[in-house]
């Protein structure tokens, strides 16, 4: 995996975790530019494996047909227009991972270990040259587990899915709230009662609840809390 960057000097890491639409990463990315600090979406790391099964048709309920595509997959995180891109094999999916029906996918492969083990060193790798924020739902408690600085960012489940629901609407993507909200459901399920690396706040990580402000609040809280912790003067 590669991350063409600016800085090769390690500062600082934060691990930013949650559940599904809590809107870490667009709060990670914001908070990450705000400081000039990289961003790493780890969730899209998951959504690539999750793209390639189901292009592939490799079946996600097994775990050796998703263990040996692993040979065929080569994902690289690079930046363009101040985004993440994420590459796999070469092609160009940041767009295709973000489709609900990857989602599902990318939830159901993240569950098996080798996967984890296969992007573990490549998200670590990241952290130990750059100053970063990683979102994701294992950062604080696998990942980075000394990290400089750990956030938990949720909210109720009804708003999680509002905000999705829109966010989709806004892409042109046909769906309900219903559908949605069902969806973020199975996920957090999923996610938290897997056997391996579940959704949980690591014990000293910092609980931020979404649920009363705007993006726009959200990031200024959020902003402010960081540089107030780790003692920055962006
Ligand atoms: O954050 P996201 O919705 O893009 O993540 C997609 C899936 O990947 C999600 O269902 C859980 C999984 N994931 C994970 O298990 N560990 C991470 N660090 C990030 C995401």
């Amino acid at each position: 995996m590669s991350f063409v960057s600016q800085s090769t000097k390690k500062k600082y890491s934060i691990a930013m975790d949650g559940p599904v639409g809590a809107g870490k990463s667009t709060l990670a990315r914001m908070c990450a530019k705000a400081l000039g600090f990289i961003y790493i979406d780890t969730g899209a790391l998951y959504r690539a494996i999750g793209l390639y099964c189901y292009k592939n048709n490799i079946q996600v309920e097994s775990e050796s047909c998703v263990i040996n595509s692993l040979d065929n997959i080569k994902i690289a995180l690079e930046k363009g227009d101040g985004q993440q891109r994420v590459i796999l094999n070469g092609e160009d999916v940041s767009d295709d991972i973000r489709l609900p029906e990857v989602s599902m996918k990318a939830s159901a492969v993240s569950a098996i270990p080798k996967v984890r083990e296969f992007l573990l060193d490549m998200q670590r790798d990241f952290a130990k040259t750059e100053n970063v924020i990683m979102d994701g739902r294992d950062i604080g408690t696998v990942v980075l587990p000394n990290a400089d600085l750990k956030i938990f960012i949720t909210t109720k489940a009804e708003i999680r899915a509002k905000r999705r629901y829109d966010e989709l609407i806004q892409k042109g993507i046909n769906t309900t709230f219903e559908e949605v909200l069902a969806d973020l459901n199975t996920r957090d399920y999923n996610d938290s009662h897997r056997k391996v690396a579940p959704l949980k706040q690591a014990e000293d990580a910092y609980l931020i609840d979404t649920g009363n402000m705007d993006l726009q609040r959200s990031f200024e809280f959020t902003l402010s809390f960081i540089k107030e912790k780790l003692g920055l003067n962006v």
